[in-house]
């Protein structure tokens, strides 16, 4: 039984195609509980595809993905629902709901998977927003607050759900490098005290040196290496080392 526990995100040979195209070929990755694994590759590589397989969102049509020590597509849908509400996923734009205020966007989630009561409500939207910051934008409309601020909502409004696992597709696409190295930071803070196990996909190299226990590289729908980030950028392979050139040495 430990073993199960121990492994929180497991992909097996998983392959997908869209028409002719198989994205996805063999993709083979263990993540153990409270690790940050991140994805790096190259653009249209599959790397939202595959988080879009942890999340059940697309199903593969070959190979298994096991969370929490289950083949997510053999669940029930009671089973289903449960092992969404433990996996918090964190979309590029932050996707929060622009007709609702940011307290109305927190509450949503919360009302949809428990029956709490109003005060309960209040003070959970309250912390989770604390928590990343931004208690002041309580009562703001998604329009009036800017995109940094709507990635740290969006952040807060998937932690609300105390989320056992947190998927991140390009969480500091966008952004300045003070406010990307603040989510950075803030992606490690709920890591190191909830013991989140995550995966990052990002291109920002920051990002990787604030967030990363594990780097998996992406290319031709394999991930051509996984390792510890010392290990991996010491890779001799041009594919694996493009990432890592020191990209302010163009300006
Ligand atoms: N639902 C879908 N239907 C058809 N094709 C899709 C679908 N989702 C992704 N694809 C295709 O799969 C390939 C990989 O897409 P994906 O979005 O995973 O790339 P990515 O590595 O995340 O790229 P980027 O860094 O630009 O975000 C692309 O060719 C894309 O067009
Ligand atoms: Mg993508």
């Amino acid at each position: 039984m430990q073993k199960e526990t121990e492994n929180i995100i497991v992909l097996k040979n998983v392959c997908k195609a869209f028409a002719s195209v198989e994205v996805l070929k063999n993709i083979n990755i263990d993540i153990k509980k409270g690790e940050t694994a991140v994805v790096l590759g190259k653009s249209g590589t599959g790397k939202s595809v595959i988080l879009q397989c942890i999340v059940g969102l697309l199903k593969p049509d070959r190979g298994e993905v096991n969370v929490f020590g289950k083949n997510i597509f053999g669940l029930n849908e009671d089973e289903f629902l449960e092992f969404r509400k433990k996996t918090g996923f964190l979309f590029q734009s932050g996707a929060l709901y622009d007709s609702m205020s940011v307290r109305e966007n927190l509450e949503f989630p919360l009302i949809r998977h428990f029956n709490l009561s109003k005060s309960e409500l209040k003070e959970r939207v309250a912390k989770s927003l604390d928590e990343v910051g931004l208690l002041s934008a309580i009562d703001k409309m998604p329009s009036e607050v800017s995109g940094g601020m709507r990635k740290r909502i969006g952040l807060a409004r998937t932690l609300i759900l105390a989320p056992e696992i947190l998927l991140y597709d390009e969480p500091t696409t966008g952004l300045d490098p003070a406010t990307s190295r603040d989510i950075s930071h803030l992606i490690r803070k709920v890591q190191k005290e909830r013991n989140i196990t995550s995966v990052v996909v990002t291109h920002d190299m920051e990002c990787v040196d604030i967030t990363a226990d594990r780097i998996a590289v992406l290319k031709s729908g394999e991930f051509v290496t996984v390792g510890l980030p010392e290990d991996v950028k010491k890779s001799e392979d041009p594919y694996i080392k493009s990432f890592f050139i020191q990209t302010n040495e163009k300006y």
